[in-house]
């Protein structure tokens, strides 16, 4: 009988080349199988705010604002609005408002996930600042002094020199120093896909990794948190 006759494409192969060949493989027949096994689903909770972020920036963010900040806007702002409750948020959204200052209904239009979504990523938004050390889909504590720390590093690099000055104060942008105004996740969204005005800042979505851009948003959190000096 032939020796390895289950492999014969090995069949030829010393003994010590095919125990080379058969270690490796397994282990890492097995590192795939077990890494499969292990991976992390993909958190459902952060898709449904991703998913819900994406329909208010899509459907609502004309009437209330970037982030639901609402000033100036023929909404209200949706942002730290702690007195809001769920109930509210969800029987406003499928409702609408009628009369003179109306908001459209949704529930005719979108699904009940579709309204959920939206529910998750409003109820985000109405928590009170001081609860907001991170942004809805913010994957760390913004206020992690570790991560505060990598931004600076990268900001100093990559940032400081051309354009937004030591510290984010005194260049050609505006200063970051005492700026309250500057909601997380809308910082995430300027730095990954850059933005157009008048002086025109970079997308880097495609250069840096949305960790890094997190961890510039962190420490551009933490800047406006300093007083202007
Ligand atoms: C055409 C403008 C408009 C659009 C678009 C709009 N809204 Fe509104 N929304 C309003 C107005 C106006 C009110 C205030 C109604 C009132 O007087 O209670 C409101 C109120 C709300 C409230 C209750 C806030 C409060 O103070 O009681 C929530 C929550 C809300 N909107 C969520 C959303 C969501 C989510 C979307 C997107 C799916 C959306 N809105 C789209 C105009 C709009």
């Amino acid at each position: 009988m032939k020796r390895n006759g289950l492999f014969p494409a090995i069949a030829h192969l010393p003994r010590r080349a095919v125990s080379h060949l058969i270690i490796p493989l397994c282990v890492s027949l097995w590192a795939s199988t077990s890494c499969f096994a292990v991976a992390p689903p993909a958190d459902p909770a952060r898709a449904q705010l991703a998913a819900g972020k994406s329909r208010f920036d899509k459907l609502c963010v004309s009437c209330h604002g970037a982030d639901g900040a609402g000033k100036d806007t023929y909404g209200p702002k949706l942002q730290h609005r702690p007195e809001l409750t769920e109930a509210q948020i969800r029987e406003r959204i499928i409702q609408g408002k009628h009369g003179d200052h109306a908001m459209p209904p949704w529930g005719t239009v979108l699904d009940n996930e579709a309204i959920e979504q939206l529910v998750a990523y409003v109820s985000i938004l109405r928590q009170p600042a001081e609860k907001q050390s991170t942004a809805p889909l913010s994957p760390f504590d913004l206020y992690d002094p570790a991560r505060i720390e990598n931004g600076r590093k990268r900001f100093a690099k990559t940032c400081a020199g051309y354009c937004h000055g030591h510290e984010g104060v005194g260049g050609r942008a505006p200063d970051f120093k005492g700026r309250t105004d500057l909601g997380a996740q809308q910082t995430f969204d300027v730095i990954f896909h850059g933005r157009m005005s008048s002086d025109v800042m970079p997308p880097w979505g495609d250069a840096f990794s949305e960790e890094t851009i997190w961890e510039l948003v962190a420490y551009l959190q933490y800047l406006g948190r300093q007083p202007l000096d």
